[in-house]
């Protein structure tokens, strides 16, 4: 029987571990370690960020993913990969941002789940190049911060088997019924409380100059079901769980071209 590390030892780990978490920094995510470190205890959005939010969507999904093939764009620190990891499923994690990366991996590492996460620096778009699907998207916190959000969005939803949990930054206002359509001399309509829309933001907002576009509600989930996407739950504030639609090649058809032509899936080479 092994005996149990004296206090000092422990304390030093401690220590080490608190250098590292220090090193790693600045975090965006509270991180719970396994020894009771956090990473970002006192977090400037509020509360615990973001397990606050996990735990609106956590009853949403099933408790046992073993066997799901989940994608975690722009994954952080990693705080959903490792929730989802620890139901089970295999997580395919991207990031453009290598300092987040790093923490994430480190992270991995402390919780013992670095076999069950493959994180990889890399853009949404280039998603383009890879073939096959995910049972899982996980796809919170970057919509807003894309230049192309749509491109990003219809490339995800047609990679999405059976669940897609979206979150973005909104307008205020609440969703209301699209309309299919509008007269050219209607156009007022397109000014209404409620009617789809996305303000650009040119310089920054917060501060961030990475924050392109702020979509309300009722744009969301237009845009959702116009991917191919069908609503199912709001867990929170500005989140949506969503489903493939049972039409979703009738509701690409609009699009599709479009799309294949910029991923350039379905195209003979220009020597052809
Ligand atoms: C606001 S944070 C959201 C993090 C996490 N998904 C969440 O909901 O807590 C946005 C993250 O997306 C990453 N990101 C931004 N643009 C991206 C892109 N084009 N492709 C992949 N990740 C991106 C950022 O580096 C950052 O880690």
């Amino acid at each position: 029987m092994t005996s149990a590390p004296p206090p000092e030892a422990i304390e030093a780990a401690l220590d080490a571990q608190r250098r590292r978490v220090r090193e790693l920094g600045p975090w965006f995510h509270n991180l719970h370690l396994p020894s009771g470190l956090q990473t970002l205890p006192e977090h400037p959005l509020g509360g615990d960020f973001p397990r606050f939010k996990w735990l609106q969507i956590a009853p949403h999904l099933p408790e046992d993913l073993r066997g799901w093939r989940v994608l975690d764009v722009g994954c952080n620190a990693g705080f959903y990969s490792f929730e989802l990891a620890r139901r089970g499923a295999q997580v395919l994690a991207l990031d453009v941002d290598p300092h987040y990366l790093d923490q994430a991996r480190w992270a991995a590492g402390e919780m013992g789940l670095a076999g069950r996460i493959d994180f990889r620096c890399a853009q949404v778009y280039d998603l383009a190049g890879e073939p096959g699907d995910f049972d899982l998207v996980w796809f919170m916190g970057v919509f807003y911060h894309l230049r192309y959000p749509l491109l990003a969005l219809d490339l995800l939803a047609r990679r999405t088997r059976r669940l897609m949990m979206f979150q973005t930054l909104t307008l205020p206002g609440d969703a209301v019924d699209g309309a299919p359509d509008c007269g050219i001399d209607e156009r007022a309509r397109l000014c209404a409380p409620g009617w789809p829309r996305m303000a650009f933001i040119e310089e920054r907002l917060a501060g961030d100059p990475t924050n392109w576009w702020a979509p309300n509600a009722a744009a969301v989930e237009a845009m959702l079901r116009s991917s191919g996407l069908q609503i199912r739950a709001r867990p929170g504030h500005e989140m949506w769980l969503c489903t493939p639609r049972a039409d979703a090649q009738a509701a690409r058809a609009m699009w599709q071209p479009q799309h294949d032509s910029i991923v350039g899936e379905g195209r003979p080479s220009p020597a052809h």
